[in-house]
Formats: structure tokens, sequence, C-alpha cells
């Protein structure tokens, strides 16, 4: 990951400073642009998968919930997804060194089943996409209502990892996850037997007053304890991912933007697990020190 993260920092510079230019901008257009083509890259797929990832992203983290409404227009679409990867997703269409050549060379090794290569590929661009743009666009709704964060991480005297850090304690991406209990167990007062299903509840569970007393609900940067990237032996694999592309892009937006501020209201999206923005509306006051680039043809 280390050896990834010059490339990172190269990409957020110039998306930072092209969003800043435009003025007013949505948080959340500029999140996925930036989380989608680093992933889209990383995994090594051909550029046109781009909007079928991004749009079928949160159909798939619908179906992690109960069987309601949303959940049931959301199985055809993932369905359809796993039918779309299949096709245009092949040893001829990856980037060689890419991770998903990686999948290929383990398949060829036999360490996985071919078959094993597509839904192996998808696990990860469905667990990389909504996930991370959530927790950069929390970060940057919380920056925004609190100044003085802003300008301390501009001024370098703030991690920005600790601001992302405290944005999914707060606000966890990925609000709960099922799991099935593999032997009698008891948690607090609670017998739990072998079988049953119980539910981790990461979102509560990051604003717990025995943690964090009367703080809880309060975003104070600095600690870097919540459970919005699991625990344990299963804990996010992506998770050095999620937080290299979260710092990259709000060090490059406090580097070259001087005041951040909410520019209307923002909306919920809707999902049956994550939690996030579905527009974030902000203003971000350029620094024309260090602002050198014009501004983009592109902007509204
Ligand atoms: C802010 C962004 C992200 C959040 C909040 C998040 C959250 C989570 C959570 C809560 C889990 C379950 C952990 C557990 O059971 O203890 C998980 C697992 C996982 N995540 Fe993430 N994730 C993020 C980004 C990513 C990215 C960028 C990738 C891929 C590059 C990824 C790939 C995975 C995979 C493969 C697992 C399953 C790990 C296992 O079962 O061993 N995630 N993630």
């Amino acid at each position: 990951m280390k050896s990834l993260i010059p490339e990172i920092k190269s990409r957020a510079a110039p998306l930072a400073t092209e969003y800043i230019s435009w003025g007013t901008f949505d948080a959340v257009e500029l999140a996925t642009e930036f989380v989608a083509g680093q992933v889209v890259h990383l995994m090594g797929l051909p550029d046109s998968t781009r909007p079928e990832l991004v749009a079928s992203a949160a159909a798939t983290f619908d179906m992690f919930g109960p069987d309601n409404a949303r959940y049931r227009e959301a199985a055809p679409l993932a369905a359809a997804t796993m039918t779309f990867h299949s096709r245009e997703v092949s040893r001829k269409t990856v980037r060689p060194g890419s991770w998903t050549h990686a999948l290929y060379e383990a398949a060829d090794a036999g360490d996985i089943g071919e078959d094993d290569v597509v839904p192996l590929m998808s696990a990860y661009t469905t667990a990389a996409m909504d996930t991370t743009t959530h927790g950069i666009t929390a970060a940057l709704h919380h920056l925004a209502g609190h100044l003085r964060y802003f300008k301390e991480l501009r001024a370098g005297r703030l991690d920005a990892a600790a601001v992302f850090n405290e944005a999914i304690r707060l606000d966890a991406p990925i609000q709960g996850f099922g799991r099935g209990v593999t032997r009698d167990t008891r948690i607090g007062d609670t017998p739990i037997r072998a079988g049953e299903q119980v539910w981790l509840s990461y979102g509560s569970g990051g604003r717990d007053p025995r943690q964090w007393g009367s703080f809880a609900d309060t975003f104070r940067p600095g600690g870097d304890l919540h459970l919005a990237l699991g625990h344990g032996p299963h804990a996010c694999a992506g998770r050095h991912l999620a937080l290299a592309q979260a710092a990259s892009l709000l060090e490059a937006l406090a580097h070259y933007g001087t005041r951040l501020e909410n520019a209307g209201n923002p909306v919920r999206a809707r999902n049956n697990i994550l939690h996030g923005w579905e527009t974030l509306p902000l203003t971000i006051t350029p620094d024309r020190r260090r602002t050198s680039r014009p501004p983009s043809s592109t902007g509204t």
C-alpha cells in the first residue's frame, strides 16, 4: 500500500484543484470520481466497466439488509451486475500487473478456482466504492461544520487520517452486518446460541457513551478508535486503501483551499445498510497562491 501512496496523491491533487475552481461542487461527485477511478485502475478493469461498478455497488449492499422492498428491487440489479462482470472481465481485458490479474495468476497456480476470479474481483470493487465515498464525504461534512479543524488540517497540525477515522466513527459507512454465531457464547447478560444470527452494529458501536462518554456524538478528531472497519481476523481488507485515498483527498483539498463551507442542503443516500450522502454541496475558497492550474472547462 505504501508504494501506491504517491500515485494516489498525484490523482487527488488535480481533482481537488479542479473541483475547488468550480466554486460550488457536489462532494459526492468528487469523491465518487476519485474513488471509482482509483479502484478501476488498481483492479485493472476496462474503463467501460466504471459506470456499472458505481451504479451497482449500492444495490449489492441493499442485499445485506432485511427482506424489504429495497432488498427485492436490488436483487435483479445485483444479479445483472455479476453477469456484466463475467462478460466484461477476462484475461484479455484486465491490465497486466493489476489486482485482478493477480487473481488470474492465483487461479493458474491452483490457489483459487477459475470461477472464483470474477466473484472475488467483484467483492473488492463492491466493497471499495460507496464505503470509501461515504467515509470521505462524512469527513468533509464534519469539517464544513467545524472550520477550526479544517484550518488545523491545512496548517499540518491535524492528521487527515484522524479526521477520516473520527468521521467514520460517527458516521460508519457500513452501519452493520449480519453474522452467524458458530458456538454458544454470551455478550453481557445475553446468552447467544450457536446457529443464531446476530447483527453487528458498527454505527451504534461508534457512538457508545460507555466508550466515549458525553462526547460520543461530538466530532473531535484525534484518535483512531472505532469499529467502522470491523475488527479481528476479518477486519476490512481494504482499510489501508480507504485510508490512503481519504487522507490524500482531504490533504489536497486543505492544501488548495483556505475555507470550507456548506453550500446548500445535503441529501441522505438511502440504503439497507450503507450510511452516507447522496449529494453534499460544498464551497471551498481557493488559495490563489497555491492553485496554479486554470479553472477547468468542464466546471458547472
Ligand atoms: C471507508 C471505507 C470502508 C469501510 C467503512 C469498510 C467496512 C468494512 C467492514 C465493516 C467490514 C467487515 C469487517 C468485519 O467483519 O469485522 C469490511 C470487510 C471487507 N472489506 Fe471493507 N470497508 C471499506 C473499504 C474497503 C475497500 C476500499 C476494500 C477493497 C479494496 C474493502 C474490502 C473489504 C473486504 C474484501 C472485506 C472482507 C474481509 C474478510 O472477510 O476477511 N473495503 N469492510
